[in-house]
């Protein structure tokens, strides 16, 4: 059969800065999920839009032709209303733990499909199979079941949504042409949407941890992706985050999941508490439940009872005991004073180096590996305290981790402006 365009034409059209037709983008995405289009020619086709941008019509098309790629779910026949979450990915962000058995407590069914983590940021996936049994790969006939009772579920997206994505991803990756925001913006909402919930809140997050690294751009990003969701049909809002320090006091999988814990029987840290509540508070509210007292379904243990029957419903053991690292080594203050910065990135890719995220895709993460930060931004500390314990199963990390980690922290005689909250702005559609 012939093709209704030449990729030559296609990029050619992007390169010279001229708007690509629907035609074109429906094409040129169906065309290089079918293997007709050549990785050399998405790559550049990739760099052109990288270079040049894409409007928002364009976007949207782009997103559409990606969605069309493959298939698209629903969850009309479920009983409850449902409201997903997707975070753009940050250092110590296990929010989603605690986040979605909070809010499926209040009757809104939660659906994360999640995927696993490659660099820096760790993924979900990662940090729930360090519990003891607990299975990614459920069968979509289970999954909803689950999400009627007990109404969330964590579970590694199919291969079937937006394959065009999946492909494009991993050549971005190799060519330099993942930081774009109008191919961040269709990649992940491609997949959003073809999985069908009716709302979703995106939490884009800002800062050395985060894809975006200022405040303008992820605005740009949270815009263009409230504006792709509401044009689509998806009620969806965003809230930009602050990821220029580390979520938390734990980064790492099992240590992620044991502070995830602490949020859900009450406790944690004030700022994992916060976005929780923020985001399960925007979740609830776009689902038609406005006045949930989400802080009081942490603190009397619904969620909690909601999170074990969640992880129950995986095979997982909620009471078995966590993995540990075989070694651990601790980083000490050498001055009074006060812990004036604390880097994001730094303590991701420290982290990382510890063996809790992987190199390629195929590589194992250690379950034990980590981060326990017993300073934080801003803490007073005086010289010989403990900051930082590292965790892992290899003693030859530590070299390399306390390499970067020591680049990646400043302690000061002044006091650094305290943060007043990890919510900075709320985006809603145009
Ligand atoms: N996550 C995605 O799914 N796609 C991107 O392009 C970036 C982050």
């Amino acid at each position: 059969m012939a093709e209704r365009f030449d990729a030559v034409d296609v990029i050619r059209t992007k390169r010279d800065n001229q708007p690509l037709s629907k035609e074109q983008v429906d094409w040129v995405v169906d065309a290089y999920t079918r293997g007709v289009v050549a990785e050399e020619q998405m790559s550049a086709l990739a760099m052109a839009i990288f270079l040049n941008g894409m409007s928002r019509e364009e976007i949207a098309q782009w997103t559409q032709a990606m969605i069309n790629s493959g298939e698209t779910m629903s969850f009309a026949s479920l009983t409850r209303v449902t409201a997903d979450k997707h975070s753009t990915g940050g250092v110590g962000d296990k929010i989603t733990l605690p986040l979605a058995p909070l809010v499926a407590t209040f009757g809104v069914a939660v659906p994360q499909l999640s995927g696993r983590g490659l660099g820096h940021t760790g993924g979900t996936l990662d940090k729930l199979e360090s519990i003891p049994g607990w299975q990614a790969a459920i069968s979509n006939e289970r999954m909803m079941e689950i999400l009627e009772d007990p109404g969330c579920v964590i579970c590694v997206a199919g291969s079937g949504l937006a394959p065009a994505d999946k492909k494009l991803y991993a050549l971005r990756d190799i060519t330099s042409t993942v930081d774009c925001i109008p191919l961040i913006a269709s990649s992940i909402m491609s997949k959003k949407i073809a999985e069908g919930t009716a709302n979703l809140v995106l939490d884009v997050k800002v800062g050395s941890g985060a894809f975006m690294k200022d405040l303008d751009t992820a605005r740009e990003l949270a815009q263009t992706m409230v504006d792709l969701g509401t044009d689509a049909g998806t009620n969806t809002v965003a809230l930009i985050t602050d990821m220029s320090t580390p979520l938390g006091r734990k980064v790492g999988n099992a240590l992620e999941v044991e502070e995830a814990v602490e949020v859900l029987a009450g406790g944690g840290p004030d700022d994992v508490v916060e976005l929780t509540l923020s985001l399960a508070d925007e979740m609830l509210k776009a689902a038609g439940v406005p006045d949930a007292d989400t802080a009081a379904a942490l603190k009397d243990g619904r969620a909690m009872d909601t999170w074990r029957k969640m992880i129950r419903a995986q095979s997982g053991d909620p009471d078995a005991a966590l993995p540990t690292a075989a070694h651990t080594h601790t980083v000490t203050a050498d001055a009074d004073g006060y812990l004036a910065e604390l880097d994001a990135l730094s303590v991701g890719v420290a982290s990382w180096r510890l063996g809790a995220g992987r190199a390629r895709r195929q590589d194992p993460v250690q379950f034990g590996a980590g981060i326990v930060l017993h300073a934080v931004k801003g803490d007073k500390v005086r010289a010989g305290q403990p900051l930082f314990s590292l965790h892992t199963d290899d003693e030859y990390r530590f070299e390399r981790s306390l390499e970067v980690l020591r680049d990646g922290f400043t302690i000061s005689a002044e006091a650094p402006a305290r943060r007043e909250s990890v919510v900075l702005e709320r985006v809603t559609a145009r």
